[in-house]
């Protein structure tokens, strides 16, 4: 069913610019937020008691003097769990309370893993008193760095494969064998802790029968209700989670919520209180999952326009001490190993490396910007050995545009490309922003500044959307309308900030032909729309849009056959307009229509459901079409660096991304600008730094650097490409916008990595890790020296 564009017209409708229903509580902060709902009497609060070894085993374990501290109301470890001692997603790996009292043991897998809870009278309490612990372990050596893990075959599975052979049925090492040149490389690319800016946080209210009601900060209300229901032996309908907003998510709230409300919600069974769990900034860096680092090697065979034959690519992931979603965060890096670009002959290999570090988890993009920096690394390297403008070894090697026909559109899972605009979007950015010209320009200028070395670049972004785990590619929905006429709207979608709610809202105003006023947005919770996914994979508004749009269409219907009958008119003469239903002859106002439906009984509640199409994976064969679609952006970044001190600024970014025909182009511009700068953060300044015991020594803004304001370029120019159009039935002809801006920021990395390369007059290729810190950077600018 495509998307009705004579729906009629709205003020407040889809394509309109609007602004984050929230935006103005947010900044007046009156929004609220999981740790703002009022107080129940009676409240605990909870804190963890953190292991401080990365790896072994309890031996012995004291609890009394934390049972004996001020305001300590429980201590609960894992021998007070009534159900299953597990908080993980996907696996059941993820022991939730570590140590048990009664048998005086638990294994460690990492320094500051939750061993036992404490619930309190207050937080300061609760807090104090986790420290009151004695506990003794006897140590284990441990694995920490993707290097030992490696060497000590520590992975979770075994490595996962990719390939296809190229028209010529050769496999990628004979491709690259037969080239006429060939390179090799590898690149380290650092993790991302998420730093939202509201933590961690769940309330459990106790209710009838046993019965929760948990508030919780969490991207998967589904999954936390089910988790929380197996720890507790509860079966799924005794729990409730609600999420009305979260201060941010980024994917460090899509498994990693979970804890804190499982921690909320055991302290309220056995107390029969209502229960609450704000982490600490310094305890939520420290406990939970961030973006994986990873480490790439690439071997590639390729001719003298930089054109690629054949490549090999084996990706090593730090996983932490648990599963979580690495497997298909692993899997989306792969996925994102060719980016943009055509590989005639390719495999890939990827190693899930067990660790004992904090578990890592989903982080925007979910490892597709880990597998770009790979290609991208590449597309750069090669472009240095042949001595051309890396732009021209990365247009040399793009996918067919649609309906091209000239055989390069399949990529190394077998999927057809059928929808690759990049090279009119990155022709059109480079003509607009004078990409050439200023290259030259720069160059020019590099040679008589000794000091600040200028570099540019231009990168393409092809990501992929829909969940690669097919089945989650589901969505439901639960519209009311009330006798008055105002609309209540429900989906399984969580807001973190990203719009996904006024996008919604907008869809259903445009479907029911009403005003933005007259819709309410409302609290996700799981017993309003069951079963639902996480808010993740950029898949939000796609999803709940089309679940949403679903239910508009059976109240319509369910409207339309009402006037008809009632008015005495065929069905075709009913028409929505708007705020009024044009019947036969006359119009009737919207909720005159609603009043004398309700008293005709007609049923004026609808769910709506929604399924993505055309997506099969088959894991074992790795073939399928995981994707629905593609989205697609180009940025060129500018930036200069002090070779004296490695310091670094963005000077200027233009960015042309393709969001399908917006829904929202207000919020798909600030979620092309946050990514940008979200991913700036990731690729320049944020570094993770574990010391040699593995304890995480980087927990706070004071050692952990994201983006400040000042760090915003100067010059941002973004644009939505103007001819942007979904080629698939999607929601309005939109396109997913969540995570693919944020590798636009791989555009910074490669202008340092230029501004780097012109210290050295050009001669030796920088080598630039991830992040380009200061010391990265002058280390780098030695090496160029150096050479
Ligand atoms: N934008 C804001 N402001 N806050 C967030 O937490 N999360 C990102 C992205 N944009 C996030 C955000 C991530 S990781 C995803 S997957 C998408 O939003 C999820 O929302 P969507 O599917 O509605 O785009
Ligand atoms: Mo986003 S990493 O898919 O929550």
């Amino acid at each position: 069913m495509d998307a009705p564009d004579h729906a009629p017209p709205v003020r407040d409708g889809v394509h309109v610019p609007r602004r984050h229903d929230s935006a103005e509580k947010h900044v007046a902060g009156r929004a609220i937020y999981a740790d703002d709902a009022p107080e129940p009497p009676g409240l605990l609060h909870g804190a963890f008691g953190l292991a401080t070894i990365a790896h072994g085993r309890i031996t012995a374990l004291d609890l009394d003097p934390v049972r004996a501290a001020p305001g300590v109301v429980a201590v609960l470890s894992a021998d007070d769990v009534p159900g299953e001692n597990d908080t993980g997603p996907v696996a059941r790996d993820e022991v939730f309370l570590a140590a048990s009292e009664a048998a005086q043991s638990g294994d460690v897998h990492f320094h500051g893993q939750p061993l036992f809870l404490v619930a309190a009278e207050s937080r300061e309490a609760a807090r104090r008193a986790a420290r009151l612990a004695q506990v003794s372990y006897a140590e284990e050596p441990a694995v920490l760095s993707i290097a030992q893990a490696m060497e000590a075959g520590s992975r979770f599975g075994t490595p996962y494969r990719m390939a296809r052979p190229d028209a010529e049925g050769r496999d990628a090492p004979q491709a690259i064998e037969g080239a006429p040149m060939r390179l090799s490389g590898r690149v380290e690319i650092g993790g991302q802790e998420h730093f939202y800016l509201e933590g961690q946080v769940a309330m459990a209210l106790p209710g009838e029968d046993g019965d929760l009601h948990i508030l919780s900060s969490n991207q998967h209300p589904s999954e936390c209700q089910l988790i929380v229901a197996h720890l507790l032996g509860l079966s799924a309908h005794a729990v409730t989670v609600e999420v009305r907003r979260m201060g941010g998510g980024f994917g460090g709230k899509e498994t990693q919520g979970n804890q804190t409300a499982a921690a909320a919600a055991l302290i309220a069974h056995c107390t029969g209180r209502p229960a609450k769990l704000r982490l600490d900034r310094d305890d939520d860096i420290v406990t939970t999952g961030k973006r994986h680092d990873f480490v790439i090697d690439w071997e590639a065979g390729f001719d003298a326009t930089g054109r690629i034959h054949g490549i090999c690519v084996t990706q090593m992931a730090r996983c932490g001490w648990s599963l979580d979603l690495s497997n298909a965060i692993c899997d989306r890096a792969m996925f994102h190993a060719d980016n943009c670009y055509y590989l005639p002959a390719v495999e890939i290999v990827s190693h899930r490396l067990r660790t004992n570090t904090v578990s890592n988890t989903a982080f925007r993009g979910f490892g597709g910007p880990q597998g770009m920096v790979g290609i991208e690394r590449a597309m750069d390297e090669i472009a240095f050995a042949l001595g051309l403008d890396p732009l021209a070894v990365r247009r040399a090697n793009f996918y067919d545009p649609p309906d091209a026909g000239g055989g390069r559109s399949t990529t190394p899972y077998h999927m057809e490309v059928e929808d690759c605009v990049i090279a009119e979007i990155v022709d059109d950015l480079a003509a607009r922003t004078g990409y050439e010209a200023r290259r030259g320009e720069i160059r020019a200028a590099n040679a008589s500044s000794p000091v600040i070395k200028r570099g540019i670049a231009l990168t393409p972004v092809k990501f992929g959307i829909s969940f690669t785990t097919s089945f989650l590619n589901q969505a439901g929905a639960l519209v009311h309308i009330y006798r008055d006429g105002s609309v209540m709207l429900n989906h399984g979608g969580t807001e973190m900030g990203q719009g996904l709610f006024i996008k919604v809202a907008q869809v259903a105003a445009s479907e029911l032909g009403l005003d933005l006023d007259r819709v309410k947005i409302t609290a996700t919770r799981t017993d309003k729309v069951p079963n639902t996914s996480a808010t993740a994979a950029s898949s939000g508004s796609d999803m709940n849009g089309m679940a949403v749009r679903d239910a508009c269409a059976k109240l319509k219907a369910r409207l339309r056959g009402f006037a008809a009958r009632h008015w005495k008119v065929a069905e075709a003469e009913v028409e929505f307009l708007a705020n009024r239903v044009r019947v036969g002859r006359k119009t009737i106002a919207w909720e005159a229509l609603i009043e004398a439906a309700y008293l005709a009984r007609v049923s004026l509640s609808a769910t709506g459901f929604y399924a993505t199409p055309k997506i099969h994976w088959d894991r074992d064969a790795a073939r399928g079409r995981p994707f629905y679609y593609f989205a697609y952006g180009a940025a060129v970044t500018e930036a200069a660096i002090d070779t004296l001190t490695g310091e670094s600024r963005i000077l200027r970014v233009d960015i042309l991304h393709d969001v399908g025909r917006s829904l929202n182009p207000a919020v798909d511009l600030g979620q092309i600008e946050g990514g940008f700068v979200q991913g700036t953060g990731w690729l320049t300044s944020e570094e993770l730094w574990w010391d040699d015991t593995g304890r995480l020594r980087t927990h706070a803004p004071s050692t952990y650097k994201i983006p400040a304001c000042s760090d915003r370029p100067r010059v941002l120019n973004m644009a939505l490409w103007e001819k942007g159009m979904n080629r698939e039935l999607t929601i309005r002809r939109s396109k997913a916008v969540g995570e693919p801006p944020l590798m636009l920021a791989i555009s910074a990395l490669h202008a340092l990595s230029d501004a780097v390369a012109a210290a050295g007059d050009y001669r030796r290729y920088p080598g630039l890790e991830a992040p380009a810190t200061p010391e990265r950077i002058l280390a780098a600018v030695e090496r160029v020296r150096d050479g």
